[in-house]
């Protein structure tokens, strides 16, 4: 049996932290306890914050068909160094995966490389109902009512109804992808002479958001499916959702780093390299955004992490594919602000860890306890790093948040019980799937 022990961190036991001492054997939490003997390894947490391991709901990791961006290998690294140790991985693959043949196939090349736990999604179609109630150990059916990268798109509402209903009967989480596809083809042929990262938020602008978000609630509502919408980036959105939650709707929200941090002045400094589905947006739904995650109305905080090469990102508007990578900075950023009280750093667990895990019903993991996995991220937040897009791991080596100074670093990131990151350095760790 090999084992492991943290001693005298700052540890978040049932939404607090306290100085305890934990013990792994093997791949589990055996003791959390005030004090627990010696182990062959040891971590000497004093100081530091002791978090359950974060939980990354929402990636594009891109195996199969455009491991040029991103692959298991170089994906983990980057989760590893982000503190986060399971991801749940997009289905917007080449081909989609939208077949149990093709999920098959999908798990059986990422459990060759991965190195932290992992959960996949299922694509929708408008006529795929069957295979996804054919469909065992998913973590949702993801819906793009957009379209987006990828050629995945459920863009008429009555096929919407249909893969709600087949999700509501398997008990899936249907995730959706909301902005209106109709609007946006509207707004490219009426704007196709102009250019510039401008026009992104022009033709994916926050009604085309809105309406999608809202057709979807609605449906929702006469389904009763679990609906996750993912990535909201305005206040209208945020809004519809916090009404929709109150009637009672199996209903949870995410919003992402890029949406919390950045407004549409980021363009100026990093052109199409700022282009993602939703846009970021203006000052004031930035701020909107940030004000819900802090006042409680979102559930969790996802990174989206869409990596696309510098020589991709770069062309002009029309032909930049949207998407940014956020793995290896949203627990940065998130704890850089709690230093700043604008959250607590019990509120980044609840985020990163625990909403996840129960939206998306992740067993054994998510929190701090005896008998559950052994996943484990440690940080320091006295340290100040700044952001440097060539000292990340993702292959896309670039980041919107390049500059940024943080307080807060991830020293350890431990992954079924084997240390995969130690101050600065990526180890051998295997992840499991989830499911
Ligand atoms: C994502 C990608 O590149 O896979 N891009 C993006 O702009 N967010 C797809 C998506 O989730 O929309
Ligand atoms: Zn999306």
């Amino acid at each position: 049996m090999s084992r492991l022990s943290i001693h005298n961190g700052l540890v978040l036991l049932n939404g607090k932290f306290e100085i305890k001492d934990i013990l792994i054997e093997d791949e589990i939490i055996s003791k959390i306890a005030d004090s627990v003997p010696k182990a062959e390894q040891n971590i000497d947490a004093n100081g530091l914050h002791v978090f359950p391991g974060f939980i990354d709901a929402h990636v594009h990791f891109r195996v199969p068909g455009a491991e040029h961006k991103e692959d298991w290998k170089s994906g983990s690294k980057a989760a590893l160094h982000g503190g986060i140790t399971t991801v749940l991985d997009m289905p917007n693959n080449a081909p989609g995966i939208t077949t149990v043949e093709l999920l098959e196939k999908k798990r059986e090349i990422v459990a060759k490389d991965a190195m932290v736990n992992y959960g996949m999604f299922f694509g929708a179609t408008a006529e795929n109902t069957d295979e996804i109630r054919n469909a065992e150990r998913i973590a949702g059916v993801k819906v793009y009512m957009g379209s987006s990268t990828g050629n995945l798109l459920v863009d008429k509402l009555k096929d919407i109804e249909k893969t709600f209903m087949a999700c509501k009967d398997k008990d899936f989480v249907a995730a959706v992808h909301a902005e209106c596809e109709h609007m946006i083809s509207e707004n490219e042929s009426a704007l196709k002479e102009e250019t510039g990262i401008g026009l992104h938020n022009k033709i994916r602008n926050p009604e085309v958001a809105a309406a999608a978000t809202k057709d979807a609630l609605e449906l929702q509502k006469k389904i009763g499916n679990k609906l996750h919408v993912c990535h909201s980036s305005t206040n209208a959105e945020l809004e519809l959702v916090k009404k929709a939650k109150n009637r009672g709707g199996n209903i949870s929200v995410e919003v992402c780093p890029h949406h919390i941090f950045l407004d549409e002045s980021i363009g100026e400094k990093i052109g199409t390299f700022s282009r993602v589905n939703p846009p970021i947006r203006s000052r004031q739904d930035q701020q909107a955004v940030y004000k819900h995650l802090q006042n409680g109305s979102v559930d969790l905080v996802s990174t989206d992490h869409a990596p696309h090469t510098v020589e991709e990102k770069k062309q002009d508007y029309w032909k930049s594919p949207s998407g940014m990578p956020g793995i290896e900075t949203v627990i940065p950023l998130l704890l850089n602000e709690a230093s700043k009280d604008a959250w607590s750093l019990e509120k980044i667990g609840e985020w990163c860890s625990n909403a996840p895990a129960r939206i998306y019903g992740i067993e054994k993991r998510g929190a701090l306890e005896e008998g559950n996995y052994a996943d484990v991220t440690i940080v320091d937040m006295g340290k100040e790093w700044i952001v440097k897009g060539a000292d990340l791991f993702s292959k896309a080596k670039w980041s919107a948040f390049e500059g940024f100074p943080l307080r807060g670093s991830i020293e350890y990131t431990i992954v079924n019980g084997e240390i995969g990151f130690e101050q600065g350095a990526i180890k051998k760790c295997s992840g499991k799937e989830v499911y």
